[in-house]
């Protein structure tokens, strides 16, 4: 989701940033805005830093992209937080003297805002006022909290909490999209590990990232999610495990990651195997660590031997009505491209719907962003895709959504 974050001028800045960092962990795409006043109490390094995405208060930097009102019209949502008295006068006037003004009137997302003040300025008239004039208007408001405030005065007026805030405005934000409500959905994240002894395992570049945004989107649009995870990045799964709509069942190897799958699939209407399955596993796994001394100087052989194919066995007990989603990350040999290497496997795996995306040494792991090509068993691309990875993910249930809206319309056609 591309997210919009204006900060004004307040103490309560500080715990912006951990707002920011929250979104940005999620795999949002965030855009922060802050007003003059609020660079005084966290400067824009941070903000640039915490977003990794450039900032600026001014409408006259970048003009050429039209950013005064190009922030506003891509946002998905947009949050103000801490919204200080001066800028929700601001904005329930509409004013637009600086880049938050021309945002906040640019946008048709939904708007949350989150208060922080003093107590007497909270309750004089002029606040009252402006706060019914942006209700009326359909803006969320976020707290505030009663507690300490700057000074050591205490009482209503202090902003919420970033997770708080946060929830909030996903949940704002997931109003517009429940369009998987009462869906159930299984998705398998992360790297498997094959065990070569007690303390060594073959495991693959995978941080879980895309998996793990795939069900964060499926949850916030509504479904009920079980994640299975294999070996998935620090941080990655902390946002995921805040979900309530989300159950994870975490396992280790293909194997483990297989019986889960079979287990959780049976009562699912959508599974999506985003996991990174290891295809060998280690002949005869070693009951004490391997050592050099046993054979010194002679090297070691390891006898692999193939694991099941996890998504074919799911695709071959396939129910009625049941959607089946594959991922391919594929490294295209010399004269093919990733959509004819693509096509091979999606008419190989037989699954609804096959997500390719090409990897390399630098290329797919590890990273926030990611490409992907869409495509039917029948080799049909329906969506290529291009962004964060929850913008992917999102994409990918749009198409999910068509597919069970229209099965078999693409059958048949190649583009
Ligand atoms: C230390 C300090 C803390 C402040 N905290 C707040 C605050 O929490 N809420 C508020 O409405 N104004 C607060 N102000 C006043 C605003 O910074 C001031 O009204 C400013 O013009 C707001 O500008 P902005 O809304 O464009 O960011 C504070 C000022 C200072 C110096």
């Amino acid at each position: 989701m591309f997210v919009v974050i204006g900060v004004t001028g307040g103490i309560a800045a500080y715990k912006t940033v951990h707002l920011v960092r929250l979104l940005v962990k999620a795999g949002h795409d965030v855009h922060v805005v802050p007003t003059e006043d609020a660079v005084r109490f966290v400067g824009l390094p941070t903000w640039e830093a915490i977003s990794r995405n450039p900032v600026t208060t001014s409408v006259h930097d970048d003009v050429a992209r039209v950013r005064h009102v190009s922030l506003g019209q891509s946002a998905d949502l947009v949050i103000v937080a801490p919204a200080t008295a001066n800028s929700l006068a601001k904005m329930a006037t509409g004013l637009a003297d600086d880049l938050l003004g021309t945002t906040l009137l640019a946008t048709t997302a939904p708007v949350v805002v989150a208060p922080a003040m003093h107590t007497e300025m909270w309750r004089h008239p002029a606040t009252v006022h402006n706060m019914q004039t942006l209700r009326d208007r359909g803006v969320i408001v976020v707290g505030p909290d009663d507690g300490a405030l700057t000074g050591g005065d205490s009482g209503p007026g202090r902003m919420s909490e970033p997770e708080a805030i946060l929830e909030a405005a996903l949940a704002a934000a997931g109003g517009s999209r429940s369009d998987l409500g009462g869906v159930r959905v299984v998705v398998t994240a992360g790297g498997t590990r094959e065990p070569i002894d007690p303390v060594r395992y073959i495991g693959n570049r995978s941080s879980g990232r895309q998996g793990v945004a795939v069900a964060l989107a499926a949850a916030e649009r509504g479904a009920d999610v079980v994640l299975i995870a294999a070996h998935v990045d620090d941080g990655v799964l902390a946002e995921a495990s805040a979900s309530a709509r989300l159950k994870i069942v975490r396992t280790g190897t293909a194997a483990e990651l297989g019986r889960a799958a079979a287990d959780e699939a049976s009562a699912a209407d959508v599974v999506v195997m985003a996991a990174a399955v290891a295809d060998y596993r280690v002949a005869d796994v070693s009951e004490s660590k391997l050592s050099k001394d046993a054979a010194p100087g002679r090297g070691l052989r390891l006898d692999l031997v193939e694991n099941d194919d996890i998504l074919a066995g799911l695709v071959g007990v396939r129910r009625d009505g049941q959607t089946i989603v594959g991922f391919a990350a594929e490294t295209p040999g010399e004269g093919e491209t990733l959509l004819d290497r693509g096509r091979r496997k999606a008419a190989r795996k037989g699954a609804d719907l096959l997500a390719v995306n090409q990897v390399g040494w630098s290329l797919g792991f590890e990273a926030n962003e990611n490409e992907i090509l869409i495509l039917t068993a029948e080799g049909v691309v329906v969506e290529t895709t291009r962004g964060t990875k929850r913008e992917v993910a999102d994409a990918l249930w749009d198409a999910v959504l068509a597919v069970r809206r229209n099965p078999g319309q693409n059958r048949g056609k190649t583009k």
